[in-house]
């Protein structure tokens, strides 16, 4: 039997955790399909089918970019696919946020679908309605909203995840449980190997109830960017050796320590421990104060010409907003390198 996750009145997706892959949640009109390379045999394995137009597609942050996309609208184009498609995104975060820009910009906006295979994907990156790709000058500088139809939350697809990057959606759900202010929660993804599909739904309905108060982002759903304003500064200072989610893991760490120095209370130390110690293999990657500060100032959530956004996480409860400067930046880039490479 499939589950439909409860959404809010007027929310524009529908959200279904099938039992098992099946043909069921595939659109009944004409669809086309375009997915991550890497989950095509998985795909295949589920003995799901491909429509006529299908493509399976190379994906990378370095390769997540306008350019790519071009000729995915010329192949549509000549093969007659309009608006009464439905295009069905199978693959990562990196795939449905292109895929969902794709379907965005064809023909001036076509219906989706996304099949996150990713656990990032799955409690992040295809909620929301957030598209993007990349500029140089930093990460998903140019995107659109546009919620998918349905989202197909199918477990099954994560045991071919590589573990690297399961932990690295791991950190996404660690954020949430800071924004839920559940520290236990939060300890308990620390602790455990593979989050269930419990802690899935958990993640979920938390980022629904968050974007559709305020789907623009103009207020409280700033909270789920707790962790970024580091977490995006690595990413792409590093030139994507650390993966989004790992960058988050170590942006909240920092987020955590500001927190305490600004006594806004005290975490639990295990929690903190714990968190430095899965970070630490990182540490080493962690770009240098001034090559951050370059994306930092690029921060499409910039409060002015100086200052940044910046999102506190508060002990057991929601997370505030504050704005804050790079020297203050600075000081918290300086502790989270100790904090880390103490472990
Ligand atoms: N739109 C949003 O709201 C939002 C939120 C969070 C993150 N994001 C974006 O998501 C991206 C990161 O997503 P991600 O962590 O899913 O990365 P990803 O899409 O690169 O997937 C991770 C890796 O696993 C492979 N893969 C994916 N599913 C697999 C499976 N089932 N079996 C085997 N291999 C599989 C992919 O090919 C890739 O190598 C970033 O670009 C980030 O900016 C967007
Ligand atoms: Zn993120």
């Amino acid at each position: 039997m499939s589950v439909y996750l409860e959404v809010p009145s007027g929310f524009a997706t529908q959200i279904v955790i099938p039992e098992s892959p099946s043909t069921e949640h595939l659109p009944q009109t004409p669809w086309l399909l375009l997915g991550d390379e890497a989950v095509r045999p998985v795909w295949h394995s589920f003995k799901l089918p491909e429509p006529p137009v299908c493509s399976w597609v190379k994906t990378s942050e370095a390769s997540k970019r306008m350019e790519v996309m071009l000729p995915w609208f010329e192949q549509w184009s000549k093969s007659n696919i309009n608006r009464n498609h439905t295009l069905v995104v199978v693959g990562g975060g990196l795939m449905t946020d292109m895929g969902g820009l794709a379907a965005s910009l064809y023909m001036r906006g076509i219906k989706w679908h996304a099949w996150p295979t990713s656990l990032l994907g799955q409690i992040d990156a295809s909620i929301g309605g957030k598209t993007a790709v990349n500029l140089d000058s930093g990460k998903n500088m140019v995107g659109t909203f546009h919620h998918p139809e349905h989202v197909v939350i199918i477990s099954e697809f994560l045991e071919s995840l590589p573990k690297r990057h399961l932990m690295a959606g791991k950190w996404e759900l660690i954020k949430m449980a800071l924004i839920e202010g559940d520290l236990n929660w939060a300890e308990a993804l620390l602790d455990g190997v593979f989050p269930n599909i419990k802690d899935v739904e958990r993640a979920i309905k938390l980022k629904i109830n968050i974007v559709h108060q305020d789907f623009r982002e103009e207020g409280n759903r700033r909270l789920l960017n707790l962790g970024h304003t580091f977490g995006h500064a690595f990413e792409s200072a590093s030139n994507h050796t650390i993966l989004h989610g790992e960058a988050v893991g170590l942006g909240v760490l920092a987020a955590c320590y500001y927190s305490e120095r600004m006594n806004f209370g005290v975490f639990p130390p295990t929690l903190i421990e714990k968190m430095a110690k899965q970070l630490a293999p990182l540490s080493f990657h962690i770009p240098e104060w001034d090559k951050c500060l370059q994306f930092i100032m690029k921060d499409k959530k910039k409060k002015n010409e100086v200052d940044t956004y910046f999102i506190v996480p508060i002990p057991g409860s929601p997370p505030i907003q504050q704005t804050i400067s790079p020297v203050v930046l600075e000081s918290i880039h300086a502790r989270l390198l100790k904090l880390v490479s103490l472990c």
